[in-house]
């Protein structure tokens, strides 16, 4: 069997300074469009609740359905580093709790894990990585407990974001994410240390990038004006499956050429998904 290297946690650290692509994504067919488009991280974020399972916010992600996503994108994916997002629940309550969840998280494909908080969750942190999972941080706008008070408005307390950042960094994360950070205090935090910040909503100052890959896409209604969309996938797919359906019901599909089985073109007789 092959033997695959991926892109280690480390070699994400010694990034810091050059500016590169992360991208969330949660399926094989994706993943695999993410690795052939040249980037080599790819979250499987828990915006997996919304862009994906239908939820309307995070907090109803369980750690099977990380597991499930998490694995789907390892098995298609050869170089990628995998991070993937501990959902709501799965960590806070003690650090045995979190480590027992990163673990499961690695055993499902994870390359690593991230957690979202800063001082109140470098413990966490600490535990995970002294179990030898490495974990990226995530500060600022905190989606997991902003609707319960924390709040979805722009972060621009740099003391408190300064100190976030440093406890992520002491307690051994590799990089972090800034959400919806003051542009000002991006530029602050990533000077002040030494791990890569990726951005989301934060403007151009992070060393890295970070987009849902529903949104690049134009598959999710709901995108953020923060995110810049590069195609219409929605509208590609309905004009597609419109045209599937027209197609049945004027008997055009199935022509001589995609007849059962194949066997009028010469094709072997086999069920595809066999
Ligand atoms: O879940 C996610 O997609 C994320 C990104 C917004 C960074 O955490």
């Amino acid at each position: 069997m092959a033997v695959h290297r991926r892109v280690t946690s480390a070699a994400i650290g010694a990034r810091k300074g050059g500016r590169f692509p992360v991208v969330t994504a949660y399926d094989a067919p994706f993943a695999r469009c993410a690795e052939a488009a040249g980037i080599d991280i790819i979250l499987v974020g828990d915006s997996l609740g919304m862009v994906v399972l239908g939820y309307d916010s995070t907090t109803q992600v369980e750690l099977q359905d990380m597991c499930r996503h998490a694995g789907a994108v390892a098995r298609a994916t050869t170089r990628a580093h995998v991070v993937v997002d501990m959902p709501f629940g799965s960590y806070e309550p003690s650090d045995a709790d979190a480590v027992r969840s990163a673990v499961m998280l690695v055993r499902s494909g994870a390359s690593s894990v991230k957690l979202e908080g800063g001082v109140t969750a470098a413990a966490r942190i600490a535990a995970i990585v002294a179990a030898g999972i490495p974990v990226m941080g995530h500060i600022g706008v905190l989606p997991q407990t902003a609707a319960m008070g924390a709040g979805y408005r722009r972060k621009r307390d740099s003391v408190t974001l300064l100190a976030d950042a440093r406890a992520v960094e002491a307690a051994g994360a590799y990089a972090v994410v800034l959400e919806m950070v003051d542009f000002r205090v991006v530029a602050e935090v990533t000077a002040a240390l030494g791990i890569p910040t990726i951005g989301i909503g934060a403007g151009g100052g992070c060393d890295a990038q970070v987009l849902v890959l529903h949104d690049i896409l134009g598959l999710y209604p709901q995108a953020p004006p923060f995110a810049k969309r590069y195609a219409e996938l929605a509208a590609a797919a309905t004009s597609a499956l419109a045209a599937f359906a027209d197609e049945v019901r004027s008997g055009e599909f199935p022509g001589e050429s995609h007849a059962a089985g194949g066997l009028e073109n010469g094709a072997p007789d086999v069920a595809a998904y066999s």
